[in-house]
This record gives C-alpha cells, structure tokens and sequence, in this order.
C-alpha cells in the first residue's frame, strides 16, 4: 500500500509541476498584438520623456552628442568603460580618414563586489589605478599628435543627467551597484579628483552612456547606423533624434539639427509588459525597487534569477528536486545568465549539461530526463519573453523614427548592438531578430541589425577625439 501511495504522490507532484511552468507560460506570452501594444507603447513614452523634465518613465537623456564620427579623428585616445561586471581601458591611435583605427589594445578587470556597494572615493580610485598601470605600458606605437596631455572618453552606463559633453550628474544607480552618496554628483569631477591622486596628467575629453558609445562606434563603420541598444548586463538604447523635435532642449540649435537621446528604455514601464509572481518578488527584493522594470525582464543580470525563482518554486511546491529543497537554490543570484544559456543550448540527448549545471550550480543531485526537460522549458520561456520583449522596444524606436514602415523611401536603417546577453546568448538573439521581422512586416528588409563588437569603447574614445581640446591644432 505504501508503494503505491508513493506512486500516486508522485504523480500528483509531477503534474503540479507541469502546471506550475504551464501557468508560468501563459503568464509570460508575448503574441504578436500584445508586442505591438508594448511598441506603441514605446513610442509614446519616448515622446513624452522629449516633452518635459519628469512626465515619462523614459528619461530620454540628452547626450550633447550632436555629431557622429566623421572618420577625421586623428590622435591617441584612450578610453575608460564602467558599468557592467567587467571594467575595461582602451587605447587607440586614430589614424584619420585613410587609415582609420591604426592601432588598439585594451585591458579588462572585473569589479571587486564591495566596491560596487561602497565609497565612491574607493571605486574611482580603483578605477584611476587600473588607468595608471595601463597607461604606463603605453609602447612607442602610441603617440600623442599635440600637447602632452593624454585624453579620455569615459563611458560611464548609468544614467547621467549631462551638463555638456564632459560633465554630468548621476541620476541614480542600476545593475546592482548602489553607492548613495555618489547620486547627484559629477561623474567626471570625481573621476578626474581619482586621476590626479594619482599623480596622471589626462582629462576627461567625453563622458558617454554605453549606448551612446556604441553608436558612435557603430557609425564610424556604417554611416547608416541610426540606433544602438545594449543587451548585456542591463539593457539600454540610444538613437539620433532631431534636434527639433526635443521640446525640453532649450539650447541653441546645433548645426547638425540632431541630437543623440540616452533613452534609459531599461526603466520603461507598460500595462502592457507580461508580469509574473516571480518578476514582483524579485523586484520587492532587489535593490531599486520599482525601478528598471523593462530591464529585470530583459537583460543578462536578471534572467538567471528569474529562473531561479521559478525553480524554488517548483521545489517548495512539487518536491521536483527531492524531498529537501537544496540550499543553493534559495540563494539569490547564484543562477548567472551565461549558466542559464548553457543548460538552454544543451544539444545532448539526455540533457548531460542540464544536469551538471544544476548539481554544481543549486546542488540539485540526480534529476530525471523529463525533469530536465522542464528546467530548459522554464529557461525557453524566460529567455523568448525577454528577446520579444526588446524586439518590441526596438521596433517602437524605429516607429518614432519614421523607419518603420517601407515606405519610408528606401532608407536603409542600422540598429547596431552590443552586450554579453546579445553576442552569446544565440537562442536570444535568434529570437529577437525574427521577432522584429514579424513585428517590421514590409519594412523588415530595410533594417538591419549588426554585432558592433565593443563598439563602445572605440566609440567612446572617437568622441574624445572630437571633443579634445587639440581639435583646432590637429585639424588646422
Ligand atoms: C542600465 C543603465 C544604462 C546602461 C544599460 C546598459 O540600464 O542604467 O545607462 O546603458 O544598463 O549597460
């Protein structure tokens, strides 16, 4: 009798947890009507954040970038990249028109978790002395064309709200970094602060957002580049609006008649979006609370701990995993995206990663092929819901744009993209591509989406080259 009770509890348990990812999916389903929804969406919020200081949930920051690269950018440049898990410098001798980049090199650390949650002193000294060490292993390859002074363009991925091209203020923290007392300061001056302490001679030439950076990255290859989002860490878009059309800009005019927008689309919010129990608790519990709902659907930080939501639930709810949950699995953030993406992409028949990864990973011993199966159907549906939903937000840029449709003239557009989430999350990347061909119809042949492989830093440093001080002598 025993037996067969356990039989039967085991049947229950595991049609429970068969619900439990099915209710998850229709919770997550994103059909194409709703997508269009969260475009329009999209569009409207982006018009609103343009009108006024505050009304949006876009911020839609102006990034006093009012040109592009042109290719003339000539000089030693070197660039600084904060805002994700890894900290990079980068130098580049420009070479000009002709010869275009002539030589690069770079360095990445990854960030002390302390520093991201401590004195801002602390984390700009780090910064300052990983600058130091890389600036002192300059070869006789680099040189400056003028002066003494080597200049940078910091790329700083946060929100900022600019004063000019090299000066702005933090206007609150993302992606897990949290240092209060920094929220209303000037990037750059306490940047520069650090660098001196140092004992460098350098300046901050450009302080850029990441998408910003890798726009302009994008269009000194392609002139035809028009939008850049990231998809890595957190999420985030930038594209070359006109000037015109920014009723809360109350500068001049600049000559160009465009301004590239800081959208901040990680922090767009829609009646729309597919929320979830998970999505709610895990907000409730990060630390900006009520803060970047678009992007705790999206990005790369937060996917993993989505699905490892869903999976405690499945083991507090259906004993799934045993009859003990295993510790690990309440453990918040130990599931990382790059994990997730293994055990999703996992091509062996009796799913051998997927199984590995939860033993190694949450401590979850001996799983059944089917219950393996469910684990790469909670990641299917988290993963598609994400890539959906920033196909959506691609296409609402492109309508605000007026490249949306094809009748638009045969304009060809160029949204260029970076980020870990993008470049190695292949079923994601599929997804949102032919998620934005379904949501672009006729005018999907004329956009294009390219892979602008840190395109931010070079970006970054060519917009230093066209905010140096120099600029007169070098292009004279
Ligand atoms: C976060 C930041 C934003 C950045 C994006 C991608 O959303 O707030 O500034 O561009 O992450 O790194």
């Amino acid at each position: 009798a025993l037996v067969v009770r356990r039989r039967i509890q085991s049947v229950v348990r595991w049609a429970r947890a068969v619900e439990i990812v099915k209710e998850l999916e229709e919770r997550c389903a994103t059909p194409i009507g709703l997508l269009k929804q969260v475009a329009n969406a999209m569009a409207m919020e982006m018009q609103a954040g343009l009108a006024s200081e505050g009304d949006s949930k876009l911020k839609m920051l102006i990034s006093y970038v009012d040109n592009l690269p042109s290719g003339d950018e000539k000089g030693l440049f070197y660039a600084l990249d904060l805002g994700g898990t890894n900290f990079r410098v980068l130098r580049v001798q420009l070479g000009g028109k002709e010869r275009h980049v002539v030589k690069q090199e770079s360095t990445e650390v990854s960030i002390p978790q302390h520093l991201m949650v401590g004195s801002s002193a602390e984390l700009f000294e780090f910064i300052a002395a990983e600058l130091s060490k890389f600036v002192a292993s300059e070869g006789d390859d680099f040189h400056l064309s003028v002066g003494s002074q080597r200049e940078i363009g910091f790329t700083f991925s946060f929100p900022v709200k600019q004063s000019s091209i090299a000066s702005g203020t933090l206007v609150k923290w993302t992606k897990g970094f949290s240092i209060d007392e920094m929220v209303g300061k000037d990037v750059v001056v306490e940047l520069t602060k650090a660098i001196e302490k140092q004992g460098l001679d350098m300046r901050v030439a450009a302080l850029v957002n990441d998408t910003v950076g890798t726009l302009a990255g994008g269009r000194y290859y392609d002139k035809d580049v028009a939008v850049a989002v990231i998809l890595g860490t957190g999420t985030n878009a930038a594209y070359v609006e006109h000037a015109r059309e920014i009723p809360k800009w109350n500068g001049l005019l600049p000559k160009s008649g465009d301004m590239v927008i800081n959208m901040e689309w990680g922090n767009f919010w829609s009646a729309h979006l597919p929320i979830t129990e998970y999505d709610q608790d895990l907000d409730l519990e990060s630390l900006n609370p009520g803060e970047q709902i678009f992007e705790k659907l999206i990005s790369g930080m937060y996917l993993g701990e989505i699905v490892r939501r869903v999976l405690l639930k499945l083991a507090e709810e259906t004993y799934l995993f045993g009859d003990t949950v295993p510790s690990k699995l309440r453990t918040p953030f130990i599931l990382r995206t790059p994990e997730m993406s293994a055990m999703h992409h996992d091509a062996t028949s009796d799913l051998r990663i997927v199984g590995s990864k939860l033993n190694n990973i949450l401590g979850i011993t001996d799983t059944s092929l089917k219950t393996r199966k469910l684990v790469v159907k909670t990641c299917d549906i988290i993963a598609k819901r994400g890539a959906r939903l920033a196909a959506a937000g691609v296409a609402g840029v492109l309508k605000k744009q007026g490249r949306d449709t094809a009748g638009g003239g045969k304009q060809r557009t160029v949204v260029a993209m970076d980020g870990g989430l993008f470049e190695h999350y292949t079923i994601f990347s599929k997804s949102l591509d032919s998620t934005l061909r379904e949501l672009l119809g006729e005018a999907s042949p004329s956009v294009v989406i390219k892979l602008a492989n840190d395109g931010s830093g070079i970006g970054a440093a060519l917009l230093g080259a066209s905010h140096s001080q120099y600029k007169e002598e070098v292009y004279a």
